[in-house]
């Protein structure tokens, strides 16, 4: 293939995903793109029900359906298009060239198995390995996973681990085939602060050593700011803001950026979540016309009411959808 090294991991293009619902159609990814190049972490970043696990699932086609559905877009890993692949095929990538962790362990581990065979299940299924080898797989990949005593853990069932130790159980699993794509939807949410800040460096590690592309969702700046190359603001099923990590923190040009950056308290905790902007994000089925953020917009006017602000660009990898961003000019000069 030719310009395979500037071929992204993953590139999406006008992703739509809606949802049938007995209120309307949910519109809970709407046009969204986005591009992460490997050994790149890619955050997406917003408060809940923006669509990031919607984004997060169709990527994997994941999608629940009925009552979801990929409306529109590409969806390519390292250039092939996966949304033409057969489901058969696809379950073949799924799981070895791209996985996915989720925040809750618990939900993805099955309680009865021990940990061993768990792990072990993804070098069968994928690689072929035998039962004996699998399982010795599996305490490697554990151990890498800083797990003391991995050969005792292996015997493990999901509940005789901590919820650190689970999700990185999990993670180990999600990275046992070595996948071009990792993608973590809130992967450290229901751990504690100092557990989550271990798990996440060993995923930035682990990845960074093997050039795995990491999309990140989280709705936790604090997250953004420790681990994200380039982070993507959603709001309403779109991406509102594009930027690497530093200009999003130093100069965010969308008002709903800059207002979840005032809600970052000082001091770390679960304070940090993402609770105090005022209003309320807008119902999916009842979308305004205009931009959908206006409602609480401080700097809204009577166009933003009127037409929705098509994404445009500021400075090169800095993208914003409003028609009156903030630092504009200072950043053009
Ligand atoms: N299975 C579903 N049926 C109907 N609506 C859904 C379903 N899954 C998600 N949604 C809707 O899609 C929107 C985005 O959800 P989600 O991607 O989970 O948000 P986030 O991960 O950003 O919190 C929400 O309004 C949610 O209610
Ligand atoms: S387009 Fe208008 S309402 Fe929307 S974010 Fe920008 S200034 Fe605010
Ligand atoms: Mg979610």
């Amino acid at each position: 293939m030719t310009g395979a090294a500037d071929t992204p991991v993953l590139r999406v293009r006008d992703l739509r995903t809606h949802f049938t619902t007995g209120l309307g159609v949910v519109k809970s990814v709407d046009g969204v793109d986005l591009d992460v190049g490997r050994g790149e972490t890619l955050g997406i970043v917003g408060e809940s029900g923006s669509g990031k696990s919607v984004t997060a699932l169709s990527i994997m086609g994941l999608v629940a359906s009925p009552p979801g559905r990929i409306v529109s877009g590409t969806i390519e890993l390292a250039g092939q298009d996966l949304r033409k692949l057969e489901p058969a095929a696809l379950r073949r990538i799924r799981g070895r060239r791209m996985s996915m962790i989720f925040q809750d362990p618990l939900a993805s581990l099955n309680p009865v198995l021990r940990i061993g065979f768990q792990l072990g299940e993804v070098f069968r299924h994928h690689l072929g390995h035998d039962r004996r080898r699998a399982v010795s797989e599996a305490e490697r990949m554990l151990k890498a996973m800083d797990i003391p005593s991995p050969e005792t853990r292996v015997r493990n069932y999901p509940h005789q681990m901590s919820g650190g130790m689970r999700q990185r159980a999990m993670i180990a699993m999600a990275l046992s085939c070595q996948p071009e794509l990792l993608i973590a939807d809130e992967p450290t949410t229901a751990l504690d602060v100092t557990v989550q800040a271990q798990v996440l460096n060993l995923m930035k590690e682990v990845c960074r050593e093997r050039g795995t592309a990491l999309l990140l969702i989280t709705h936790d700046m604090g997250v953004v700011a420790h681990m994200c190359d380039r982070v993507a603001v959603m709001y309403a099923g779109r991406i509102v803001e594009y930027a690497d990590v530093r200009t999003l923190f130093r100069r965010p040009a969308h008002p709903y950026t800059a207002g979840l950056l005032r809600s970052l308290p000082r001091l770390g905790g679960n304070a940090r979540r993402l609770a105090s902007i005022e209003g309320q994000p807008p119902r999916l089925t009842a979308l305004p016309p205009g931009c959908p953020y206006a409602p609480r917009c401080p700097r809204v006017q009577e166009r933003c009411r009127r037409d929705a602000p098509e994404l445009v660009s500021l400075a090169e990898g800095h993208q914003v959808r409003c028609h009156f961003p903030l630092d504009h000019a200072a950043e053009a000069a």
